[in-house]
């Protein structure tokens, strides 16, 4: 039997403040004298913040069963491995993917602003291209740019067999000049989503901005 993946770490605000309240709590119970109101306190703050993420997810559509696929897939993989072997170009990790709360998140943007052409900066497995994907007309369309190829060919495949995979287009190589390019063919997107890496965020929106290559719907 596949031995199962290590828990995720927590990614999120409250779910990280969540795991330091833990901490604090198991300090204060080696401490000899502190008052009873104290370690109660603590306590009932651990409980509301680790109570947060899961309430959302309750509170939120279910994932598709393709999306669902990409989540289980990319926390079976081993991604510390993979780079350290040189598989990956960049040291990639499972935290990386968007979950439930955000991939319905999206779905629900690109829903509201009636997006038929979506552009997408950072793929990784391919969770938040899918979701978005979902969400589309059938004649609509996802493009996702990503510099690494083993995560390239690992979504790729994932698409192949998912309901709306055949809205997505992956375009590999460096995303700023990929939005150059898009730019240089008249291409126009209603939705982006930056997601890739947090050093250029700027300059992504500026590209997107002074190419004009969101149009934002009326
Ligand atoms: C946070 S992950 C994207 C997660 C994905 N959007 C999701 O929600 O599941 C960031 C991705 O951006 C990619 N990336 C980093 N720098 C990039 C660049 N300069 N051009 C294109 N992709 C890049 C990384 O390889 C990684 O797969």
């Amino acid at each position: 039997m596949p031995t199962p993946p290590p828990p995720a770490k927590p990614i999120t605000p409250t779910g990280i403040l969540a795991a330091e309240l833990a901490a604090i709590a198991q300090q204060l119970a080696t401490l000899p004298s502190l008052p009873e109101e104290v370690i109660q306190h603590v306590d009932r703050a651990q409980k509301l913040a680790a109570g947060l993420d899961p309430y959302l997810e309750a509170c939120t559509s279910p994932e598709s069963a393709d999306l669902a696929r990409i989540a289980e897939k990319t926390a079976q993989e081993s991604w510390q491995q993979r780079f350290d072997q040189g598989t990956t170009l960049l040291p990639l990790q499972r935290e990386m993917v968007s979950g439930q709360v955000q991939g319905q998140a999206l779905k629900l943007f690109v829903h509201m602003v009636n997006a038929k052409r979506v552009l997408e900066i950072g793929m990784f497995t391919g969770y938040s291209a899918l979701a978005m994907a979902e969400a589309l007309p059938e004649d609509g369309e996802v493009i996702t740019c990503e510099i690494d190829p083993f995560v390239i060919d690992f979504a790729r495949s994932l698409f192949q067999t998912a309901a709306a995979g055949q809205k997505i287009r992956i375009i590999p190589g460096s995303a700023l000049d990929t939005l150059d390019q898009l730019a240089a063919q008249g291409d126009r997107f209603d939705f982006v989503f930056i997601d890739a890496n947090k050093s250029d965020y700027v300059n992504y929106f500026e590209r997107l901005l002074d190419k004009e290559l969101w149009r934002p719907t009326a």
